[in-house]
């Protein structure tokens, strides 16, 4: 029988300091996420400097916490891996940083993750991912259809010109003045509110690629012409509006690729898919084309160590580890690299 895999993942692009220890890529043993979003609550969004300092207090009792509660011991870690892009520069640093030293110091190989990788194979985590998957990447840097093939192989089938899906839920956000997380906030107000203002819809075209920023810009010029007039805005109406004709768009353009590709089953990833109203929708879509759909629980949707781990097992087993040079890259699209 073949040994099992321990894989400690390391998750600090942002403002979550996460470890996990995953076994055979699938399992999680224990995870701890130390988050700090309340802090930046105060400030209306993730402030860097502050980001990476907290990272560097909380990091070491976050790995105590795992060390003394996952039964896991240091003998029994096959490789130590950790998010190198990509996000907030001081903030990959402190994780890359205790990746290396941990490694030297255990004398275990270290292994770097593509953040989008991690999202990805957070879906590993309920079930293997089937191939070929369709595959929908929404968070605050990616929307993108994709073909997996198999692991590490993917065909992009189409993807936003301009702004991410996230990136339109927390720009919108500030634009209505809801507080820092945007999206989870656009999401609570629009359960309370009706779809009152007009929306235009971002690409009327059967492309499978997306567009957010016209949306955005009509909204900027909606909430600037209204407030000139004297007019208030209902941002409860607002957020219900924005949200949606974004999520329309994006079971529209899913819907044509589930049609165009056949897709027999289907993987969401990224931030994004945390929101309760687009796991409804796009259930109901797969539901309608008999799609075998795959999301991962909200705990795993939002940033942790355990995806990090989870993806880093496919490279593990094909002994594709990282040097000592591996740094930080703070914009590195995923899908661009091969391998
Ligand atoms: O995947 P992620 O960690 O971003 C990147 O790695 O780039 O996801 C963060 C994004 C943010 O833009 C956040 O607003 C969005 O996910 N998000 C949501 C919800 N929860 C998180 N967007 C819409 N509705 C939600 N419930
Ligand atoms: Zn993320």
């Amino acid at each position: 029988m073949e040994k099992d895999v321990y894989i400690l993942g390391i998750e600090t692009s942002c403002d979550e300091t996460s470890i996990s220890i995953v076994k055979n890529g699938c399992e999680d043993v224990y995870t701890c996420v130390s988050t700090q979003m309340d802090t930046h609550a105060n400030f209306g969004g993730v402030v860097p400097e502050i980001a990476s300092r907290m990272h560097t207090e909380n990091i070491t009792f976050v790995l105590e916490d795992v060390m003394e509660n996952s039964g896991v011991t240091w003998d029994m870690i096959d490789a130590i891996a950790v998010t190198y892009a990509p996000g907030l520069m001081g903030c990959l640093l402190v994780g890359i940083e205790f990746a290396k030293t941990l490694s030297l110091l255990y004398d275990k190989p270290l292994i770097g993750v593509h953040h989008i990788a991690g999202h990805i194979y957070a879906n590993n985590l309920v079930e293997p991912i089937t191939f070929p998957s369709l595959g929908l990447v929404i968070s605050g840097g990616h929307t993108e259809l994709v073909l997996m093939k198999g692991d590490y192989d993917f065909e992009v089938l189409g993807s936003t010109l301009d702004d991410a899906i996230g990136e339109c839920f927390d720009k919108i956000a500030r634009i209505i003045g809801l507080k820092y997380p945007g999206g989870p906030n656009i999401e609570k107000h629009a359960k309370e509110g009706k779809p009152s203002y007009e929306m235009p819809i971002p690409m009327n075209d059967d492309s499978l690629n997306f567009s957010y920023s016209g949306l955005k810009s009509y909204i900027i010029n909606l909430v600037h012409n209204e407030t000139q007039r004297g007019n208030e805005i209902n941002p409860y109406d607002l957020a219900r509006s924005f949200q949606d004709v974004a999520v329309d768009e994006l079971v529209r353009k899913t819907r044509l690729a589930i049609e165009r590709y056949s897709a027999k089953n289907m993987i969401v990833a990224g931030g994004v898919s945390a929101s309760e109203y687009i796991r409804e929708e796009l259930k109901k879509l797969c539901d309608e084309y008999d799609v075998h759909l795959s999301i991962p629980p909200r705990k795993y949707c939002t940033d942790n160590g355990t995806m990090i781990a989870a993806a880093a097992y496919p490279l593990f087993m094909r002994g594709q580890f990282s040097d000592y040079s591996l740094n930080a890259k703070s914009h590195e699209y995923f899908f661009d690299k091969k391998d």
